[in-house]
């Protein structure tokens, strides 16, 4: 353990006190005596941005300066910046004000870096700052470090993760315990997980934005927000949950990037996929968020746990504080070369709910129901192939299978 120096305090600003900055607050001050321990110097929150001074909140804030005011912050003179109130452009202003005066900032918000993070790692590269991140892709998994630093002897192929902890939330409820979407979704909302507008979580805009990030990392790429694709779940329907079962599958709400080294090109895409229950990926349950990696040397790597809530995203960001202050400081890396984005054209079996049994039933492998509806699994088809497959068959739903082929 390192001394505690009575003299070395970092001063901490929070931008936002919801459900994440209440938790950073919260876990600073259940761990205090653990980290001045660990890292020689105190963390103090100095300061607290918000919008509405009056609100009661559900942790101590005494000795915090609590304003709607940012220039109280930029007036002050606190070391670091931990900013957790969400937003675009405002927020961007903000940190690049933030970087430009010289103060660290621990971001949060994916929504942000996914547009902007090469701007801002350079601005805080030309002052002499870090601009940190890791709770902005599945909240509490150090799944951003694991790869800038635990995996970065290695030349990544695939990323393929459970992103969204709110979807996955919702796809548990609707598959384990026949709830209605609207349902889950309020109670995804009640227990924090969602975004305060639901629509980035269902419709795959936020798990399209942490694949993005962690794509750029993994692969030393930038990549245009605009060339991710998304396919989300409000359109899912319990009866393909359903069947899906029937059949030995389970729907998730998967970011899948892969990257040809050879031609140098990058799929990135967010779909609903059917996993086997074999498949370790078909167990992740609630809001718990995993990432499997694919690396030449080490193989396939998984990490898991949760991807949304307070406490546990605090455990990112407080984490992500205590490397600023302790170690040796890196510059933050920016790739030099736009990844050339492709779509993904990897064949697999399908899902597929048919209004009717089709004429040429080649590309079927087997059937899983022939009552009221006609559903069954595909032969292995190229994107192509299951296009024209949808043009002789009205398709009522259908989600591709990764992990298990049939032929
Ligand atoms: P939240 O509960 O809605 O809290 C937002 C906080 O920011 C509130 O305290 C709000 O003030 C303040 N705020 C918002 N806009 C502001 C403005 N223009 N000026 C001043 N204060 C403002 O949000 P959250 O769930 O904590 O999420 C915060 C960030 O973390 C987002 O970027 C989110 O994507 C990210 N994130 C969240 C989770 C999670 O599990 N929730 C996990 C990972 C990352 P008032 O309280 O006064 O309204
Ligand atoms: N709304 C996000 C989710 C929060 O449900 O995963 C964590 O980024």
């Amino acid at each position: 353990m390192k001394k505690v120096e009575e003299d070395k305090n970092m001063k901490i600003a929070i931008l936002g006190l919801g459900t994440v900055g209440s938790g950073v607050v919260e876990l600073l001050q259940i761990n205090h005596e653990k980290i001045s321990q660990s890292i020689g110097e105190t963390l103090t929150v100095t300061h607290a941005f918000v919008n509405d001074v009056t609100k009661q909140r559900d942790v101590d804030l005494t000795g915090i300066t609590i304003t709607d005011d940012i220039n109280t912050i930029y007036e002050s003179d606190v070391d670091l910046v931990v900013e957790v109130m969400g937003g675009i452009e405002k927020t961007r202003a903000i940190i690049q004000r933030f970087l430009a005066n010289g103060v660290h900032v621990v971001t949060a918000n994916k929504d942000l870096l996914a547009l902007h993070i090469d701007e801002l790692s350079q601005l805080a590269n030309q002052h002499k700052v870090v601009l940190a991140y890791e709770a902005s892709v599945a909240g509490g998994i150090p799944v951003i470090r694991g790869i800038q630093t635990g995996l970065n002897s290695n030349q990544i192929s695939q990323v393929l993760g459970i992103l969204n902890g709110t979807s996955n939330y919702i796809l548990t409820r609707m598959t384990q315990d026949g709830w209605d979407y609207q349902a889950a979704l309020n109670k995804a909302q009640a227990l924090g997980y969602a975004e305060a507008d639901p629509t980035n979580d269902v419709e795959g805009f936020d798990a399209g934005r942490k694949i993005a990030l962690l794509s750029r990392l993994a692969y030393n790429r930038s990549i245009q927000l605009d060339h991710v694709k998304h396919r989300g779940i409000s359109n899912v329907e319990v009866v393909d949950l359903d069947y899906a079962n029937q059949a030995g599958l389970v729907m998730k709400l998967l970011g899948k990037s892969r990257h040809d080294a050879d031609k140098d090109m990058v799929s990135v895409n967010v779909e609903p996929v059917l996993l086997p229950m074999t498949h370790q990926l078909a167990h992740v349950n609630d809001a718990m968020n995993s990432v499997f990696v694919k690396g030449n040397g080490v193989g396939e790597v998984m990490f898991y746990g949760p991807g949304a809530g307070g406490l546990e995203t605090a455990s990112a960001i407080v984490s992500d504080v205590m490397n600023i202050t302790s170690a040796t400081q890196q510059a933050n890396k920016i790739p030099n070369q736009s990844a050339t984005i492709v779509a993904d054209q990897t064949a697999r079996s399908y899902y597929v709910r048919l209004a009717e049994k089709p004429h040429d039933s080649e590309s079927l492998a087997e059937i899983v129901a022939n009552d009221q509806d006609f559903v069954a699994i595909t032969t292995v088809l190229t994107p192509t192939e299951l296009e024209q497959l949808e043009k002789t068959a009205e398709v009522l739903a259908a989600y591709p299978i990764e992990g298990k082929e049939w032929s």
